[in-house]
């Protein structure tokens, strides 16, 4: 089976696309990077992406005239690179409505909560974390999904839960999920290049049988 061409938009640290890259190398994933596109000019990402000799770009949404024409440039990338799976590893802007339909059903995000609690508008990063402290939650984790017109709604692939413990601060269930979010993430983007991810409605099926536990770690 000929590799899948992904492109990968990034915001931050890039430690999800490390995990890509890391699993490429190793062969778990059949699948080659043609090309990183970060929103921040100083995302610690680009750096893992030339020292990993891949293709790594700044683009600035403020060198555009509008949203809109900001997607287009993203989308005329990685159409010149025959991109076929658009991977959000950490990038936090929305995606335009002729974004999502030019890739519809071949965008996949990490979000580092369980869907649909703690998602949407204003959930990401470390606000995420805090909001499961604040209520009290039990189970927090991530989800790995496709990427419809709204934010973090899209059909979920993979899921997997953490237990939060009662001396858990945001940075250590940040670091707890952060683990969880590479492991799904590379096995979500290792099922596509496999073609084993079945979209029907709402449901995604895998193909990765029912072997999957809830990590209480
Ligand atoms: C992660 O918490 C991820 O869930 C969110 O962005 C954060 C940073 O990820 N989407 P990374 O280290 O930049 O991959």
């Amino acid at each position: 089976m000929s590799r899948t061409k992904i492109g990968v938009l990034i915001s931050g640290g890039g430690t999800n696309l490390q995990s890509i890259i890391d699993n490429i190398d190793k062969g778990n994933i059949n699948g080659e990077i043609k090309l990183i596109i970060s929103n921040k000019r100083d995302a610690y990402g680009l750096e893992r992406g030339k020292k990993a000799g891949i293709q790594s770009i700044f683009l600035s949404p403020s060198d555009y005239s509008d949203f809109q024409s900001y997607n287009r440039k993203l989308i005329e990338e990685f159409k010149k690179r025959d991109v076929e799976l658009i991977v959000l590893a950490g990038y936090l802007k929305i995606l335009s409505k002729d974004f999502v339909s030019e890739y519809k059903d071949r965008i996949i995000n990490i979000h580092p909560s369980l869907i649909p609690s703690f998602c949407g508008k204003g959930y990401y990063g470390d606000r995420v974390h805090q909001a499961v402290l604040d209520y009290g939650c039990k189970i927090t984790g991530a989800t790995v999904h496709f990427v419809d017109e709204d934010a973090d709604t899209g059909p979920i692939i993979l899921q997997e839960a953490v237990r939060v413990h009662e001396d858990d601060t945001v940075e250590s269930l940040q670091k707890k999920v952060l683990e969880i979010e590479h492991q799904i993430l590379v096995e979500a983007v290792s099922l596509f290049c496999a073609g084993k991810l079945r979209v029907e409605g709402r449901l995604v099926k895998t193909n990765r049988g029912d072997n999957c536990e809830t990590r209480t770690n």
